[in-house]
């Protein structure tokens, strides 16, 4: 029977709990596709190397074509994994004069690598795909918001001055990094290690870079024990889509942070939002906080694969296939979590208004207004901090009062208690104050990559 067609040394049949501890069946079933596009390609060599006739080829393509139009007709029950099934499947359909010859000068050592890098492959394009419209989303709604003044936050205290287009545009250039490093792992990753076989090759007469061109790979992992024995190119790929996530969990912590009724920058579309079973009020954004979750579970797979891989012995070891879960797992909710952010970006009502009016009655002013005094005063910039501080300090203690309602006493009361305070007039202190609107602050903030509006 097919059923234990590799159990050649072995006498007894695998244990029944054993064999499903074995199994990597369920997970492989997204690696099914490109186990049959490798067959067919390894199949069409082997008979132009003179291997296979061409009747032969021909049940054994024909097989496989009936395994990638019906794959549910592939029995699984029983086999280890699918490269078993599907070759048992092959044997089935085409023979064993015929399908018994498939496995010539392959190992599922080189197989298995390799449907993952094609499975990786199409991946990195498909995430590549849903960046770009992320990006476009956001560079669009960066245009819509243009004008949109709002606080600029560190330590999530108000900072300076800035626009709502100018965070969305800086989401965009760290995603196009994403993009650049995915770009490079693709390279890396689209090279065939097809024919490397167990681990040291074959003295059947193969040709590896016949395969690799078949399947639309770059080039050959040369070295068979490389080919067989190394991760390190799916470890690339999912640190990148660690880093990648991370950016992700940024842009949603920073959207559920302005969505809040205290920041009420932005509100979610319902269509985007969550409710709750009990708070008839209640819209949560719950696909934000899933984001940030995934950026957890994306950056653990990437651990889990590292502890996995780290100081296993060259040559496979049944360790790898447990590498196969978290990876898949990483690309899958890699995509997943762009749609959704990139859904959420584009459908987010943004509230100008809320906007401006925390911007205008921010200290968030308070650095342009001590740069004035440098640029005008010549004061040195220590002395300039100083007298702006104390000036924010006393109008902090005035119930918060913005900047621009001090009175004339109040500066000058203030500038009195400062040591440079002499080489500038509290009326001129106040002309400035009074002048830096949120408006006047992005006009004056020129420097490289500032929120100035030309910038
Ligand atoms: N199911 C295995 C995996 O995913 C395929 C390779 C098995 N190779 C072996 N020599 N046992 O890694």
């Amino acid at each position: 029977t097919l059923l234990y067609m590799y159990r050649s040394r072995p006498k007894d049949k695998l244990d029944d709990h054993v064999l499903r501890f074995l199994s990597s069946m369920q997970h492989d079933q997204s690696i099914l596709y490109y186990d049959i596009l490798g067959s067919e390609a390894h199949s069409i060599m082997l008979h132009e190397m003179g291997h296979l006739t061409s009747g032969e080829l021909k049940k054994i393509l024909s097989a496989l074509e009936d395994a990638k139009k019906n794959p549910d007709r592939i029995e699984t029950e029983g086999y280890e994994d699918i490269h078993e099934a599907l070759e048992a499947f092959v044997i089935k359909r085409a023979g064993m004069d015929a399908g018994g010859k498939m496995h010539t000068a392959r190992s599922r050592n080189d197989q298995v690598v390799l449907d993952i890098r094609m499975k990786i492959r199409d991946d990195i394009n498909e995430i590549c795909t849903a960046l770009a419209s992320l990006i476009e989303g956001l560079v669009e709604k960066a245009k819509e918001t243009k004008q949109a003044a709002m606080p600029m936050y560190t330590h999530l205290q108000q900072a300076q001055i800035g626009t709502f287009s100018h965070f969305l545009l800086s989401y965009a250039y760290a995603l196009m990094r994403d993009m650049e490093r995915l770009y490079l792992v693709y390279q890396r990753v689209n090279q065939s290690p097809l024919g490397a076989c167990a681990i040291g090759g074959s003295s059947i007469s193969i040709d590896r870079k016949r395969t690799a061109v078949l399947l639309g790979f770059d080039s050959i992992v040369r070295n068979s024990i490389d080919a067989t024995s190394s991760r390190d190119a799916f470890l690339e790929y999912a640190a990148t889509l660690a880093i990648l996530t991370s950016t992700l969990g940024r842009i949603a912590e920073d959207f559920i942070i302005w969505s809040t009724s205290e920041f009420g920058y932005i509100e979610l579309a319902d269509r985007y939002s969550s409710t709750s079973s009990a708070m008839p009020q209640k819209k949560n954004p719950d696909p934000l906080e899933l984001t940030r979750a995934k950026a957890a579970i994306v950056a653990s797979n990437l651990v889990s694969m590292l502890g996995i891989v780290k100081a296993l012995p060259s040559g496979y070891s049944r360790d790898l296939q447990d590498v196969k879960p978290p990876l898949l797992g990483a690309s899958a909710i890699t995509l997943d979590t762009i749609r959704v952010i990139d859904g959420a970006a584009r459908s987010l009502k943004v509230n100008k208004e809320k906007m401006c009016r925390a911007a205008s009655t921010s200290y968030a002013i308070a650095l342009d207004i001590a740069e004035q005094l440098v640029m005008k005063n010549k004061m040195p910039f220590r002395a300039a901090h100083k007298i702006v501080g104390a000036l924010v300090n006393r109008a902090a203690s005035m119930d918060n009062l913005p900047l621009a309602k001090l009175q004339l006493s109040d500066v000058t009361s203030v500038l009195k208690t400062q040591k440079a305070g002499v080489s500038i007039k509290p009326d001129e202190m106040m002309k400035i104050i009074k002048e830096m609107t949120p408006e006047k602050s992005l006009q004056v903030r020129k420097s490289t990559g500032s929120p100035n509006l030309q910038e």
